[in-house]
């Protein structure tokens, strides 16, 4: 025989209205709705009865637990939004504080000397450690900027959004060219089709240079550079790559190989090695890309770099009989992540300070 349940849910919402912790609702949920429950093994002897007075037993059944699993929604509820608070309190930055000080620190306000140094000094600790910082990419990119500088380079900039003459074209990567498609490109949606885009690489920096400036020439392009890829641990869409450009008499795939070490060493450390291993890009020829060596003696890769096109050299006015060149490009924030051995390039982008401010 199946009783009424008011009782049993008047405990339930008590017991529930009590519950200190989330750990506490799920025991109350499993005592109350669980397989071994007074509910469920009453919904099991439901078959007993007979025809007539199962539906009337079975509607109020489920009346009782509904009620019971409306109080344990309620209940999680409550404890959710009392650990945010809670988490909120405990996160909240005080902005007041240090005006609160400097007032009290007004020579008009009368402190004893012994209060007001006091005083005085907490104002200086909270300036010291509130101050800010560059963002961990802004410090990678200043320190190889501050390594090729030393090398003799010059920095240069270019646009971030660009036509597909000097993101593509120029760089001997004609529409029809398979190359496109592994550029993963944002266009925008201005002009012809596929006409204008957010840059996918600091390359097309190379053809800007090279159309105002007569060899030699010897820079380094940082900047923010875009794709189609979706935010993970290891991807964002809008990342930072660093170029290098060096176009001079007699330059050869050994003074790439030689700057390129030299840069590792610099930036890494003596103990790190570099190597290239062949590969193609259709604006150098040959072409490369090249690792670094890890402390586990694994290599990691970096970048992309090879000898200047002759059609890329052409295509600035630049006569490739007389001149020659490299290129390199590798990313910044890849090499942020690594040096600092952070697990997901996301945080990044979270401005969160508590992250930030470790650096
Ligand atoms: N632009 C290439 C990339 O983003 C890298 C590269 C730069 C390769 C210069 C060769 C020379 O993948």
């Amino acid at each position: 025989m199946i009783e009424g349940y008011e009782q049993d849910v008047a405990d339930a919402e008590e017991r529930l209205a009590a519950a200190a912790d989330l750990d506490a609702v799920a025991g109350i949920e499993r005592d109350m709705l669980g397989r071994r429950s007074k509910f469920t093994e009453a919904k099991r002897r439901l078959g007993e009865l007979d025809a007539g007075e199962r539906a009337a037993a079975g509607r109020r059944l489920n009346e009782a637990r509904g009620r019971v699993e409306a109080a344990v929604a309620a209940a999680r509820g409550r404890l959710a939004a009392a650990d945010r608070a809670e988490r909120y309190a405990a996160e909240r930055l005080d902005l007041t504080e240090r005006l609160d000080l400097a007032e009290r620190l007004r020579p008009t306000e009368r402190l004893h000397p012994a209060e007001r140094l006091r005083l005085a000094e907490r104002l200086r600790q909270q300036a010291v450690s509130s101050r800010g910082r560059f963002h961990p990419v802004t410090q990678a990119r200043d320190r190889l900027e501050d390594v090729f500088v030393g090398m003799g380079y010059t920095v240069a900039e270019g646009p971030e959004v660009e036509t597909a003459w000097y993101n593509f074209e120029a760089l001997n990567i004609p529409d029809w060219h398979p190359a496109r498609g592994s550029f993963d490109t944002i266009f925008v949606d201005l002009g012809a089709p596929e006409e204008v885009m957010l840059r996918s690489h600091t390359s097309p920096v190379q053809i800007r240079v090279m159309e105002k400036r007569k060899p030699p020439v010897y820079i380094v392009a940082p900047g923010r550079t875009f794709r189609t890829d979706t935010a993970d641990a290891t991807h964002l869409p809008a990342f930072n790559q660093i170029e290098g450009l060096a176009v001079d008499r007699n330059i050869t795939m050994g003074d790439l190989a030689g700057t390129i070490d030299e840069f590792v060493r610099a930036f890494f450390g003596r103990e790190v090695k570099s190597r290239l291993r062949p590969s193609y890009f259709p604006f150098t020829e040959p072409s490369a890309e090249f690792d670094i060596s890890r402390p586990d003696g694994s290599w990691l890769e970096l970048g992309g770099c090879g000898m200047v096109h002759p059609n890329v050299l052409s295509n600035c006015g630049i006569d490739p009989e007389e001149w020659q060149g490299f290129a390199f490009g590798f990313g910044i924030d890849r090499l942020a992540v690594m040096r600092h051995e952070i697990d997901d390039i996301r945080e990044f982008v979270n401005s969160d300070t508590r992250f930030l401010s470790q650096f």
